[in-house]
Formats: structure tokens, sequence, C-alpha cells
């Protein structure tokens, strides 16, 4: 999915992906597996989650990646946040307390830009990307993030049936990706209520890479 897509998708209000009460399996597992306060949390592609201000009550810090300003200005409005917005040769950032969100194309976002990562949390970030994207994607967030560890959410779905996004990433895939880097542990699977997009039957899948 090129920019121009997603763009589009901000500008139009078209974003289904969105989840108003957050994602039950990080509320459900991620404090157990991913317990140390002041973690600082990384989250890709992360529109205007809800999972960050989860993540901010549970004592962690925060630090996204998203294309559209039109998603992180509504993030920070609805978080009641002014961000301090600056733009320098690391990028355009958005700045609260506890929450750093680097707006632009993940592609570009450096290691020393983005600073430490303790853990990576990807809800429907490899999801979004098109096959030929992910491999891309993979390797540059293990780079940026010095293959910090993961909370990694995938559905897996008959690709045959409906287009991405968001891309059916089965087991195989997941592990095609990460094995080599991580031991890879799939610690949940639940089926999407209401079909995915109202059109699949799909499972929601919760990953640790460790
Ligand atoms: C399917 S949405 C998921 C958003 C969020 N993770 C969530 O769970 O609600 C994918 C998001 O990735 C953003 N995105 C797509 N390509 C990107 C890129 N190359 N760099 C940064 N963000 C990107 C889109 O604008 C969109 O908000």
């Amino acid at each position: 999915m090129e920019a121009d897509f997603w763009h589009e998708r901000w500008d139009t209000n078209q974003i289904a992906f969105h989840e108003g009460a957050g994602n039950a399996l990080l509320t459900k597992h991620f404090a157990a597996h991913f317990p140390k306060p002041g973690a600082r949390v990384f989250l890709p592609l992360c529109g205007k989650t809800r999972d960050f201000a989860w993540l901010m009550a549970q004592g962690r810090r925060v630090v996204g990646a998203e294309l559209s300003a039109t998603a992180i200005d509504q993030l920070f409005a609805e978080m009641d946040l002014t961000p301090e917005v600056t733009e320098t040769g690391d990028g355009l950032w958005y700045r609260g307390p506890g929450i750093d969100v680097y707006v632009g194309d993940i592609f570009r976002l450096t290691r020393a830009a983005l600073g430490p990562v303790d853990v990576v949390y990807d809800r429907a970030a490899l999801v979004a990307l098109p096959p030929d994207m992910r491999a891309r994607y993979v390797s540059h967030l293990m780079e940026i993030t010095g293959t910090a560890p993961q909370f990694l959410i995938c559905f897996d779905y008959d690709q045959k049936e409906m287009p991405g996004p968001p891309f059916s990433v089965p087991d195989v895939e997941v592990k095609a990706h990460y094995a080599g880097s991580y031991t890879v542990s799939r610690i949940d699977r639940k089926p999407v209520e209401g079909r995915l997009k109202g059109q699949v039957d799909a499972t929601e899948n919760a990953w640790l890479l460790r």
C-alpha cells in the first residue's frame, strides 16, 4: 500500500481498523509477559490506537510511528494532550509526557531518531502491508529497534476470500520472518467476532517474539 492509500483513508475517515476500546489480546497478555514499569514500547504504524492510553495507564512509556498527521492530531486530541511538535533532521515528532510519535514514513525512521526500545507492540502493522513490503518492514523494524522483543498480533484467514488490507499472515509466514532472530511462540488465538470486515472467517493470533 502506498502512502496515498493511507492518507485517503484518514482524510475520508475510513478507519474500520481502529478499535474503539483497544485490543483485547493486549490487555489480556501484555503485562504478564512485559511487566517492567517504565519500559518504552514502540508501536509501528500506530494510527490513533487506544492502546497508547492503556499502555500509559500501565506505567509504560510509548513511542509510535505513523504516516498520517491527521491520525496523530486526533490521537493527542482524544487523549486530551497538547503535543509539542518539532521538525528537525530526525523528522516530524509529536511529543507529550511519556509519549513520542514520529509522523512520517517508518522506512525513513532511523534507530538514532527512534531511541531506545524495550518492546515492540505490532497490532495491524505487519498485516497492513502487502507481501512485497513485509520482508522489508521486518528487517527495518529489527534494525531500528535492535531486535527488541515483540508482542505481535496477526490475522490468519483464506487470502483468496478477500484482498487485504488487512492481509493474512499465517503461522508459517510469522516464523519465516522472525524465527531466524527470535524464539517465536503463539500464545493465544481467537476468532474475529462478526468475521473480518464482515466478509471472511478469520482468527486473531497473539505472538511473543523473544
Ligand atoms: C491498519 S492501520 C493500523 C493502525 C493501528 N496499529 C491500530 O491498531 O489501529 C495501519 C496504519 O499504518 C499507517 N502506515 C501505513 N504505511 C506506513 C508507513 N510506511 N509508515 C508509517 N505509517 C504507515 C497508516 O496510515 C495506518 O494508520
